[in-house]
């Protein structure tokens, strides 16, 4: 029996390839106090094209080496999260002294702004999307929270800002988790835990709260108070000022859910307390934990919720901005025209992150200056 020879020709060793992207802007997502996003259209050989969405630092941030060095510090950290339940980025660039992250475009819109949407229409969230809704954000935080580097070492990823701007949810139902832009962890993003602390005041842990430092525990009860709010329809701690907010994390009596809502079932009441114990031994310890009860729930009957039933809730929801708009234009004839109405819904997240300082560790100068920049911020918020 003789060999078979396949003759494949010399084999080239690719060693490097060097290419330059180009993006097109085709419209701005969201604007921010510190970011602007879009989403663009990157271009490659042949005609080839690709949605993405790049986020980019706003001009005047350009210069602040501590904001650039967390936005660095974001897209480093995340490139290499590569998960169903997480925004994938793609790539960080620089153009023209401005840095960019590109990004898997997330065709849908944030827990916000589904959020708001309920409220306009009178709908309500059945429960079990809600708790379906949360279980896809403790399954990215659950990859997060245990990713590694490269030896092997546990890189200690806290996402520190899990709140509903930051949860997007796609037509088809996918959830994600979006904005590592405070996230810490070993040797990325410039951190000041202890002494500062950032994030949506009504949305943190309270050891985040009280500027202790933290650990992956702190996002189970912020994706606790997310569960609560889509299970009652109203944020647990949020008060008219970020300090108010900030002191409720910290002391607020954490309700028996279902008196709140009596439609509610003991057993979503204890994994809600749970996930919202302020003693840090008696919460959830790990994501995967907070997963198995929240999954459990949904499905130990049999057949649960899926990316389907979520997709076909929000586009239930979300139906003018999907259906294909009718147009008519002056000659009398009607055109159809299939682009997706989403430009209104592009946002302004102005002072969307606070920073507080910690009062007593600051001297009474800077007290004052970075409390008169939060009070303009916070006027700014709620005018
Ligand atoms: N990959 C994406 N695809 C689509 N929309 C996105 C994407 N990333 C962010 N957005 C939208 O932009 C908003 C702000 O993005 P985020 O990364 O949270 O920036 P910031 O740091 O300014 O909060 C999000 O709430 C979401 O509505
Ligand atoms: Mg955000």
């Amino acid at each position: 029996m003789g060999t078979l020879q396949i003759n494949i020709g010399p084999v080239l060793e690719l060693q490097s390839i060097v290419h330059d992207f180009r993006y097109e802007i085709v419209r701005k997502i969201y604007e921010g106090g510190m970011g602007i996003v879009y989403e663009a259209q990157q271009q490659g050989a042949h005609g080839f094209v690709k949605r993405v969405a790049i986020k980019v630092v706003r001009e005047r941030y350009n210069n602040n080496s501590e904001f650039i060095e967390n936005f660095v510090g974001e897209a480093k950290l995340v490139a290499d999260l590569i998960h169903t339940n997480i925004v994938q980025t793609y790539h960080l660039g620089e153009f023209q002294g401005m840095a960019f992250i590109s990004m898997e475009l997330i065709r849908g819109v944030n827990l916000e702004q589904f959020l708001q949407r309920m409220t306009d229409l009178n709908r309500t969230l059945p429960q079990e999307l809600a708790v379906f809704i949360v279980s896809r954000i403790a399954r990215g935080l659950a990859y997060a929270h245990a990713k590694t580097d490269a030896e092997g070492h546990v890189l200690g990823i806290v996402h520190r800002n899990i709140n509903p701007k930051n949860i997007m949810v796609a037509w088809e139902g996918d959830v994600k988790v979006t904005d590592f832009g405070v996230a810490k962890a070993r040797g990325f993003l410039t951190d000041k835990e202890g002494e500062e602390v950032a994030g949506k005041p009504e949305y943190m842990s309270p050891e985040q709260a009280d500027f202790q430092v933290t650990d992956k525990r702190s996002d189970l009860f912020s994706a606790g108070i997310v569960l609560a709010q889509l299970l009652t329809g109203k944020n647990l701690f949020k008060a008219l000022t970020a300090e108010d907010s900030r002191q409720r994390v910290l002391t607020a009596p954490i309700p028996d859910f279902t008196a709140v809502n009596p439609e509610l079932s003991v057993r979503l009441n204890e994994i809600l307390q749970r996930a919202l114990s302020r003693d840090l031994a008696t919460r959830y310890q790990t994501a995967d934990e907070l997963l198995f009860d929240l999954e459990h729930y949904i499905y130990h009957k049999g057949y649960g919720p899926t990316n389907e039933t979520l997709g076909k809730f929000i586009r239930d929801l979300f139906e003018d901005e999907l259906k294909p708009r009718r147009r008519t234009v002056r000659s009398g004839t009607v055109k159809l025209n299939s682009t997706r109405k989403t430009n209104r819904n592009a946002q302004s997240g102005r002072g969307e992150t606070l920073r507080t300082v910690r009062t007593s560790r600051t001297t009474s100068k800077t007290i004052k200056t970075r409390k008169s920049s939060l009070i303009e911020r916070l006027k700014s918020k709620f005018k």
